[in-house]
């Protein structure tokens, strides 16, 4: 079974092939085919890997390719894992938003937004050529803005590009975890939409666990979520948000916070990476160790900035090891041996929330099998939940004829529309930020 890695350069490959490398079951991935724009890049991972098959027996062959068209013939698997003008632009996203006074974040607000203008159209491109040159593989999209990305790759792969994000598996681990539940025997009603989310109950054997968890102020001091939003604001919300919500609900602080702070996110990422990408370029670097080493780095100021001015407190060594790769490798197994699965997963919403149309790409618990994840029936969002999907979604919509179009308009519109955005001005003057810094959205007139 042949699993090609678009973005195979990047930083996080190693932990999907050392998951790989764990996985000794019948009808496992036996090739590998890395595909990255920047073969130096290539080239520094492909290292790591092959110290990590060392001593392996029959570990997954790697190939590795800078031609796209060749990396995706022949797949049976594609993980879309880019990132559209490199760590450099995720600063420049959260730079720009930040000097208009509005969040400068990956995903959310207007920084997702320049995100997500760049990116669709090189994902549309990769779609296409999926479609045409590997018809009958699966796609797993990593890329962020993932549920955007997701919707717009699913207008050319129908129901066989399939939406991943670590953010929902961990919130619903954590919560288990504090109400003394395994969290393969709970039932996880999770619903909305990518990084935009919410946990409504958690059900053992058929019993909701989640009031007594939103009952307790000790037992909701326990884990992140509940030292990130706070208690009181929990109980209000009768619900526990995912992280993200946290730009939502503490915006005006988030903002002040992150303005305050040295640098952002995405430069500290940048600069370490980039430390990372030159040691590797001595022949002689020990390659796995070097990049344990950054990685371990890297973990122990996970999204540092924000919890930590949130009072969250740093996330906990186990929420870290059980991230995205494991939530692949769990979607491919179930898909490749119809291993039938729970999971959550960003899909069509084919009806799911009523609110939205059938073609939106949601994140809610799917069933997965063979016949790829059919999402799972769940009851409707409260009232203020559903206004922020919808104002989301519409926003997604207009990245989505912006990046179709190249109409500047319907740029300004996407960030003017954001909840995240306070004025049309600001918007506007975002665009002729964003286009000033960022080559790939030269395409807007
Ligand atoms: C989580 C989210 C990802 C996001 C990442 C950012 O894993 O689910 O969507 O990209 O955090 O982490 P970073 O270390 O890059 O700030
Ligand atoms: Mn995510």
């Amino acid at each position: 079974m042949r699993l090609t890695i678009l973005g195979g350069g990047g930083f996080r490959v190693p932990l999907v092939y050392g998951a790989l490398l764990r996985d000794r079951a019948e009808g496992r991935v036996t090739q590998v085919v890395l595909h990255d724009l920047d073969a130096a890049r290539l080239s520094a991972v492909g290292r790591v890997l092959a110290e990590q098959a060392a001593g392996v027996p029959d570990a997954p062959e790697v190939v590795a390719t800078t031609d796209l068209d060749e990396a995706l013939r022949g797949a049976d698997f594609v993980f879309s894992a880019i990132r559209v003008g490199g760590l450099e632009g995720r600063a420049e996203d959260e730079r720009v938003a930040l000097a208009e006074g509005v969040l400068g974040q990956e995903t959310v607000g207007a920084g997702g937004i320049a995100y997500g203008l760049r990116t669709v159209p090189v994902a549309v491109d990769i779609a296409r050529r999926v479609a045409r040159l590997a018809p009958d593989a699966w796609v797993i999209n990593f890329t962020n803005p993932a549920g955007l990305v997701t919707e717009a790759m699913s207008r050319h792969l129908g129901d066989r590009v399939i939406g991943i994000c670590d953010s929902p598996v961990g919130l619903g681990r954590r919560v288990a975890r504090v109400l003394g539940a395994h969290p393969d025997r709970a039932w996880i009603d999770y619903v909305g939409l990518n990084h935009l989310g919410w946990l409504r109950g958690l059900r053992v054997a058929g019993r909701d666990q989640l009031p007594r968890l939103l009952a307790d102020p000790e037992l909701l001091g326990s884990f992140e979520e509940g030292r990130l939003f706070g208690a009181e604001w929990l109980r209000s919300l009768g619900a526990i948000p995912n992280e993200y919500l946290h730009y939502y609900y503490f915006n005006r602080e988030t903002v002040r916070a992150y303005q305050e702070a040295d640098r952002t996110r995405g430069a500290f990422l940048r600069d370490q990476q980039a430390r990372f990408y030159d040691g590797m370029r001595s022949p002689d670097a020990p390659a796995l160790a070097t990049w344990d080493r950054t990685r371990a780095e890297r973990e122990a100021t996970y999204m540092a900035e924000n919890r930590e001015t949130a009072g969250a407190g740093e996330r906990e060594a186990e929420d870290l090891s059980g991230g995205y790769e494991n939530v692949a490798l769990a979607l491919m197994r179930a898909v490749a041996r119809d291993e039938r699965t729970t999971l959550i997963l960003n899909v069509r919403n084919r009806g799911t929330l009523s609110v939205l149309d059938p073609d939106a790409v949601i994140e809610v618990p799917c069933l997965v099998d063979a016949d790829g994840a059919h999402p799972v029936a769940v009851d409707p969002l409260p009232g203020h939940a559903t206004g922020l999907v919808c104002a989301v979604k519409a926003v997604e919509r207009d990245i989505l004829a912006a990046a179709g179009t190249g109409s500047r308009e319907m740029a300004v519109r996407a960030f003017a529309l954001h909840p995240l955005v306070d004025s049309v001005d600001v918007a506007r003057r975002l665009v002729d930020g964003y286009t000033a810094v960022h080559p790939g959205l030269g395409y807007l007139r």
